[in-house]
């Protein structure tokens, strides 16, 4: 039985690794300035830095990040984040480093502190061992990002290796999306409206799509990129988390064990994807992005159509499709509506009614739209589309942003909006088809809405529908 940790108490220092890396600089250090600004961050910070840096290379890199992120941002809340930071350089492969993190932490009288692990995958069993050696491993809990393994088998292995040194209970995996107030929504959204449940089913819904399209490419992440792609980057895990949000039976409970059963169950409903019912793509450009190997066949696109079956889903076409370099920016998920019988409209001289659709938006100006039926002005009985559109931040106030969420909650010791294993292993056995036999990439231009070859793997009748931004 898989049981999701229940809270744990309170962290009392946070000490980051990869504080050099692009994640620190583009997401924890502002992440870090937004919870001092809302009174949320009380702990020291430890950053670990490779040897080569100083504290004042650390310094202004911390400053410049907020700086990036926070053009406006209050001087005197950045002192007060730079007051509570120290950082610890050192070689990884050297016991004095293990020894230094150790020294600052009982500096502070720690005893139960949170080590983020924001470095490259492959280094996580190294730095848990490493904390254990110095028996950190007694006295906190590890956050580590995804993806979170290769695959269904290096996904197991890891945990396996983690569990050596940490018990379930003070592992937290992280996926970002989880995090992002636009996704929760999505639970709060389906379950607090009675009118969407009856609907939502195989009786009413002929298909869902969930897109995520990026306009940015690798962006000087080459060389991480080229050994994941779009699959393992943000398919398995982000794309997957929002579907199964959107499959999932309602929870008898707001607890992490109640939401974890519940996304366990439709994740294991699903069907591991079927490669023919895949496509690659790659942009233009992207194997002269440094750091990608020489003819690489990495994708940076893909679509796939998924299969849920459970008793609400079976027989639906869901469709995935992620992509960077893509023409615009968004993250959506349309639920698309059985069309209406057409007699009474058949005698109308316009097309029969659009049917329904359900857009929630889950990016930047998050929302949902719902694109309804009207009688158009006339004499006759046609009918067109509306959309009936709600953008949350106008009706509903500022959002947090989602590390600022996760950062906090790991802090606090919650591990709801945190990944289950089982959850991240029943998603690894998904796409564990397409990484066995991935197939061809498919060239595609920057700014355009990935290879064509992306129709191939719709029923017929169906098309993408384009982002709403
Ligand atoms: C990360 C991926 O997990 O998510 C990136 O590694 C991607 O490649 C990013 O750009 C997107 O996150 P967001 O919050 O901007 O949608």
């Amino acid at each position: 039985m898989n049981l999701s940790p229940v809270d744990q108490p309170p962290a009392d220092a946070l000490v980051l690794f990869g504080t050099t890396g692009d994640l620190a600089k583009r997401k924890l250090f502002p992440a870090l300035y937004a919870m001092e600004r809302h009174g949320r961050l009380d702990l020291p910070v430890i950053g670990v830095a490779r040897g080569t840096w100083d504290e004042e290379r650390f310094c202004q890199h911390v400053r410049a990040a907020i700086a990036a992120a926070e053009p406006d941002a209050d001087a005197a809340t950045v002192e007060r984040v730079m007051d509570r930071m120290q950082m610890v350089g050192g070689d990884y492969s050297e016991r004095s480093t293990w020894e230094a993190i150790r020294d600052a932490l009982d500096q502070h009288g720690s005893s139960n502190a949170v080590f983020y692990m924001a470095i490259p995958p492959d280094m996580f069993p190294e730095v848990a061992s490493s904390l254990a050696s110095v028996g950190l491993n007694e006295r906190g809990r590890i956050v580590v990002e995804k993806p979170f393994g290769r695959d269904l088998a290096t996904a197991v292995e890891l945990n396996a290796t983690l569990h050596e040194v940490f018990p379930e209970e003070r592992i937290f995996r992280i996926d970002h999306y989880l995090g992002k107030e636009s996704v929760e929504a999505l639970l709060v959204f389906r379950f607090s409206n009675t009118l969407l449940e009856p609907i939502w089913n195989r009786r009413y819904v002929r298909s869902v799509q969930v897109t995520m399209s990026e306009t940015i490419g690798v962006e000087g992440r080459g060389s991480f990129y080229d050994e994941v792609g779009a699959l393992r980057d943000v398919l398995q895990n982000h794309l997957l988390q929002v579907v199964s949000l959107l499959a999932m039976e309602p929870p008898v409970g707001a607890s992490a064990q109640y939401l974890h059963d519940e996304q366990a169950k439709v994740c294991a409903a699903m069907v591991p994807i079927d490669p023919t019912q895949v496509v690659r793509g790659q942009y233009v450009g992207y194997r002269d992005e440094p750091g990608v190997a020489h003819g690489s066949d990495t994708e940076t696109f893909m679509a796939a159509r998924l299969e849920i079956d459970s008793w609400r889903w079976a027989g639906v076409p869901w469709y995935v499709r992620v992509g960077k370099g893509l023409e615009v920016g968004a993250i959506e998920a349309v639920v698309e509506f059985q069309s209406p019988p057409r007699l009474l409209f058949d005698d109308a001289d316009g097309p029969p009614p659009d049917r329904n659709l359900v857009r929630f938006r889950l990016g930047s100006r998050d929302g949902v739209t719902f694109a309804l039926q009207a009688k158009t002005p006339g004499p006759s009985l046609e009918s067109q589309q509306i959309g009936v559109s709600v953008d949350f931040e106008t009706a509903l106030g500022e959002r947090q942003g989602a590390y600022e969420r996760l950062l906090a909650d790991a802090i606090a010791g919650s591990p709801r909006r945190f990944a289950r294993q089982d959850v991240v292993e029943h998603t690894w056995r998904v796409v564990q088809p397409v990484l066995d036999a991935p197939g061809p990439v498919h060239p595609y231009f920057r700014g355009s809405w990935g290879p064509a070859e992306a129709e191939r793997i719709l029923a017929d009748g169906d098309h993408w529908f384009p982002p709403s931004v």
